[in-house]
């Protein structure tokens, strides 16, 4: 297959590259593309060097089939007849498109067919903490059916792209040298510091971010579930965190859920808390699964069960999905 990365010098263009490279993924011709920026610079892909090309209103995807694009909601939606236009399957990490009705949000592990369905040959790919989190949702969905979610996130700082990432080390080193902090990438001093706000503000007093939740949850799952959310970053580099609380039809115990988690594809029970082991960001950064622990009865909810994740946003929550679409409409034979 022919493939472009889109914002191969960002952080989930650069995973874009460990991850097809490590999964071995059928590519007979690779191209990367970038602004001015990065244009010229050059990344190794297998041993090869690949320089980036300057992405433009041209014929450059006319050979394309699949195109990874991670270059944010503005690049996507200026360029996405520019990418499709000659049949390559756009698969979409940003958020132009995905609550577009003509535009299939997919988890593979949740509604992998929904990607065969794209009028408009783009796939988007879910916001990173939705993702992570519908991925544990589902086995606990086929219990009973989840009628409510309440979530606390606590997202990492390489959530905000590679340059917010070097901005916290910088501040831990500013704050060591006694100077002051550079504040550019996120709304306050992140160092040392938590911050109840991803994404702007909207109306109902919810960040754009918490209402990816809302909204994401319930087209992935085909499911009428509502979802509160308070999404917060804190000063981990990598590897978003989630405590979540589910309401269901009817109780799940602690076991049900538990086995049904440790059997999920794309989860990993890490749950023993008497010797103290539950999934931690220091630990799942670089890691493919979402990891899934503390998992117990809620005590204010008769139909309540709580349970905390932690998972590599780059990868799974980005990265790593949007390789997953692609290899599925590879294997059922759905590239052109
Ligand atoms: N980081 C995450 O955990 C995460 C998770 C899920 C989804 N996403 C989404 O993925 C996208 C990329 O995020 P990121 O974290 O990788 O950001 P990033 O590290 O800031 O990288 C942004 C990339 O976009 C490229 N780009 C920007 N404007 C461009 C243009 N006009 N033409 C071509 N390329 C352009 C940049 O290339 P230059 O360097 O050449 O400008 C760079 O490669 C965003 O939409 C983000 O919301 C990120």
């Amino acid at each position: 297959m022919n493939v472009a990365i889109v914002g191969a010098s960002g952080a989930v263009g650069q995973e874009f590259l460990r991850i097809l490279a490590e999964r071995d993924f059928p590519i007979d011709n690779l191209v990367l593309f970038g602004s001015e920026r990065s244009a010229g610079s050059k990344y190794t892909f297998k041993g090869k060097e690949y320089e980036v090309k300057l992405l433009q209103h041209n014929d450059d995807f006319k050979d394309i089939d699949v195109a990874f694009t991670s270059a944010g909601g503005g690049t996507s939606k200026e360029f996405a007849e520019t990418i499709t236009k000659y049949g390559a399957v756009m698969i979409d990490n940003s958020s132009a498109f995905r609550m577009c009705d003509d535009v299939p949000l997919v988890v593979p592990e949740c509604n992998a067919e929904d990607a065969l369905n794209r009028p408009r040959n783009i796939i988007a790919n879910p916001n990173c903490t939705t993702i992570m989190m519908v991925v544990v949702l589902k086995p606990l969905e086929a219990l009973s059916h989840i009628k409510r979610i309440h979530i606390a996130s606590y997202q990492s700082a390489s959530g905000a792209g590679a340059a917010a990432m070097a901005e916290l080390q910088q501040e831990y080193e500013e704050i060591i040298e006694g100077k002051p902090v550079t504040v550019k990438k996120f709304p306050h001093q992140l160092a040392y510091n938590v911050i109840p706000q991803i994404d702007v503000f909207t109306d109902n007093g919810y960040t754009k971010e918490e209402m990816k939740m809302f909204n994401e949850t319930r087209k992935i799952m085909h499911s009428d579930v509502r979802c509160s959310a308070m999404c917060v970053r804190v000063s981990s580099l990598r590897s978003h965190s989630e405590s979540v609380w589910i309401e269901t039809e009817k109780p799940i115990s602690v076991e049900e859920a538990q086995k049904a988690i440790a059997a999920a594809p794309g989860c990993t029970l890490k749950d023993d808390p008497a010797n103290l082991v539950y999934p931690m960001p220091l630990e799942t950064a670089g890691k493919d699964d979402v990891y899934v622990g503390r998992v117990r009865k809620d005590i204010a909810d008769d139909c309540g069960l709580t349970f905390w994740l932690s998972g590599d946003q780059i990868r799974k929550g980005a990265a790593l999905n949007a390789v997953q679409i692609a290899e599925y409409l590879y294997k059922v034979g759905n590239l052109k």
